[in-house]
């Protein structure tokens, strides 16, 4: 047996499982292994979710916050919708966008998530640089709506920027860990960014009516 012939069961196995389980993508293992190791959700939570499409971690989120939680996510694409979440088609790059999210979650997120990728090149290092660059744009996002001790799940393809970038989260966070789920590819290069314990931001708030509105959620299901 060779190892690719492995890796490629492996993959089969998340794949069907997903589709076992309704799950929209395999990628709700990712999430579901990191939070089984790092506990990072707690009932109650506000998620904010960038990259949601097609909605696999959102559908894990609502089950992970129960009843009294929301989850609020942002593709460029669009999202079939998830019971118990609500989604946006916008770029994360937007202030639009931010301050529709801001508005849909009615405060400041508890945690943040988020499993961006850019478009695939095939060119090792642009990729990189463009999701280091999607991992910047998220860190942005939390510092204007994360509150004070929230928490952080975040993508990125390995490279040489990833120690700025490590850099960068640590300016912010009080604990940051580098994981690898086993249910990512053995054969990617995506790693994720776990952190906690928020330090806040002096970032200039988006001004902005917060409007308390309550989406219809019908349905919903500790540390480093
Ligand atoms: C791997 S998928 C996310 C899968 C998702 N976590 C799930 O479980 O279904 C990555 C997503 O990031 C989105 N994305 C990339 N750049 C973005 C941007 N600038 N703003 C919003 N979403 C973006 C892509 O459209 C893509 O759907």
């Amino acid at each position: 047996m060779t190892q690719r012939w492995l890796a490629e069961r492996r993959n089969e196995y998340y794949y069907r499982k997903a589709k076992k389980l309704d799950y929209r993508s395999r990628a709700a293992f990712k999430l579901l292994q990191i939070d089984e190791r790092f506990r990072l959700f707690e009932e109650g939570d506000k998620v904010l979710d960038l990259g949601a499409a097609p909605g696999g971690w959102l559908q894990v989120a609502v089950d992970l916050v129960g009843p009294e939680g929301r989850v609020v996510g942002i593709d460029l694409k669009s999202v079939k919708p998830v019971e118990g979440a609500s989604s946006i088609v916008g770029d994360i790059r937007s202030t639009e966008s931010m301050r529709e999210l801001r508005r849909l979650l009615g405060g400041k997120a508890d945690i943040v998530i988020s499993d961006m990728a850019p478009n695939i090149s095939g060119a090792y290092s642009t990729d990189h640089a463009r999701s280091v660059e999607l991992c910047e744009y998220c860190l942005a996002a939390a510092d204007s709506m994360l509150r004070e001790g929230g928490r952080l799940i975040m993508k990125v393809f390995q490279g040489d920027l990833m120690n700025g970038l490590r850099l960068d989260t640590e300016r912010r966070f009080d604990n940051v860990k580098v994981h690898s789920p086993d249910a990512s590819r053995k054969t990617s290069s995506e790693l994720y960014i776990i952190a906690d314990g928020f330090r806040g931001s002096d970032v200039e708030e988006i001004e902005d009516e917060v409007e308390e509105i309550k989406p219809e959620f019908t349905k919903k299901g500790t540390f480093l």
